[in-house]
């Protein structure tokens, strides 16, 4: 891209290189057209501008639509904490692997990754350390989820946008998509997928915490979700590859309550129930954590 040759080019995003060298492959959400680094900003040819955030992310959503509803600030220190810690290091090894199986293909001399709903960036920070010289474009509806994605790794990216409306990237721009517990949209992910590029789906399976699930009321996960995954994909993309991440764990009482108020049951759970259901439970408890790696081609 001509970004990465052209120094100027970065000094006028300010302190985010990785603006600088991904704007191109971003998208107006006005008019469609690419955008280029402005003065704590990112513009496109027709004169419509997108401020940068304090914290260093930029909003791409169309005029006068409100963002989707992401995850609250105490959702995502609880997923720093928790991902921090490394209980799911293994899922991450995974989506390296699963990724740089099926990179070979891809021949651009600065290629990305996006990551759908990428929280606090720690899956797409361990690709960037796996991949070496690769950028990355962390896409979430949360701005305290985007905050840290943009601290995970320098060449991170972060734009908040709603992922289940059309995606501020250009077509054909990204090379791997990633979208790890997260929504997705197939449509979407098939136009910015380059021709050589794939998509890695992390889902998790019936057997995920499920120690946890009846003992603190958590929600299940539906058996047949990995079908249903695979059915919305389908008129889109055909699976290339499977792997399946199983692991036990051992969580403390602060670990599991960091687990809980990261996920989806953390919206309808009450913390007090929860700790007086934990203190039922013997410290060092034992949990499963599973998961489908499941790899796509563009169809
Ligand atoms: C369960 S978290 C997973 C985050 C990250 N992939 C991880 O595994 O650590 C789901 C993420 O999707 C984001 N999200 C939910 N709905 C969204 C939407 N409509 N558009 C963009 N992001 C969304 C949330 O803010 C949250 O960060
Ligand atoms: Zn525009």
């Amino acid at each position: 891209m001509s970004s990465v040759r052209n120094p100027g080019a970065r000094r006028r995003a300010g302190s985010h290189p990785s603006l600088a060298v991904l704007a191109a492959r971003l998208r107006c959400p006005n008019c469609g057209a690419s955008l280029t680094p402005a003065e704590r900003a990112l513009a496109c040819a027709r004169g419509h501008r997108f401020d940068l955030a304090r914290q260093g992310h930029v909003a791409l959503l169309p005029p006068r639509r409100r963002n989707a509803r992401g995850d609250s600030a105490q959702m995502v220190a609880a997923r720093e904490t928790f991902l921090g810690a490394g209980h799911y290091a293994p899922i991450a090894a995974a989506i390296n692997a699963a990724t740089r199986a099926v990179v070979g293909r891809v021949t651009d001399s600065a290629p990305s990754v996006v990551d759908l709903g990428a929280g606090t960036g720690y899956y797409l920070a361990a690709l960037m350390e796996e991949l070496g010289d690769w950028w990355g474009i962390a896409l979430d509806a949360s701005a305290p989820a985007l905050r840290r994605a943009l601290r995970a790794h320098p060449r991170i990216a972060a734009i908040a946008c709603d992922v289940w409306h059309q995606l501020p990237i250009q077509d054909a721009a990204a090379h791997v998509v990633v979208n790890v517990f997260a929504p997705r949209n197939g449509h979407e992910i098939a136009r910015v997928l380059s021709p050589d590029g794939a998509l890695v789906v992390v889902t998790p399976t019936p057997h995920h915490l499920q120690q946890l699930v009846p003992a603190l009321g958590l929600l299940g996960i539906d058996p047949d979700k990995q079908a249903r995954v695979r059915a919305t994909l389908s008129p889109h993309f055909e699976a290339v590859a499977h792997r399946a991440v199983d692991f036990d764990m051992t969580l403390t009482h602060g670990d599991v309550q960091a687990l809980v108020s990261m996920g989806p049951s953390a919206r309808h759970l009450d913390p007090d129930d929860v700790r007086h259901a934990l203190a039922h439970l013997p410290d060092d408890l034992r949990v499963t954590a599973s998961a489908n790696v499941d790899t796509f081609r563009r169809a």
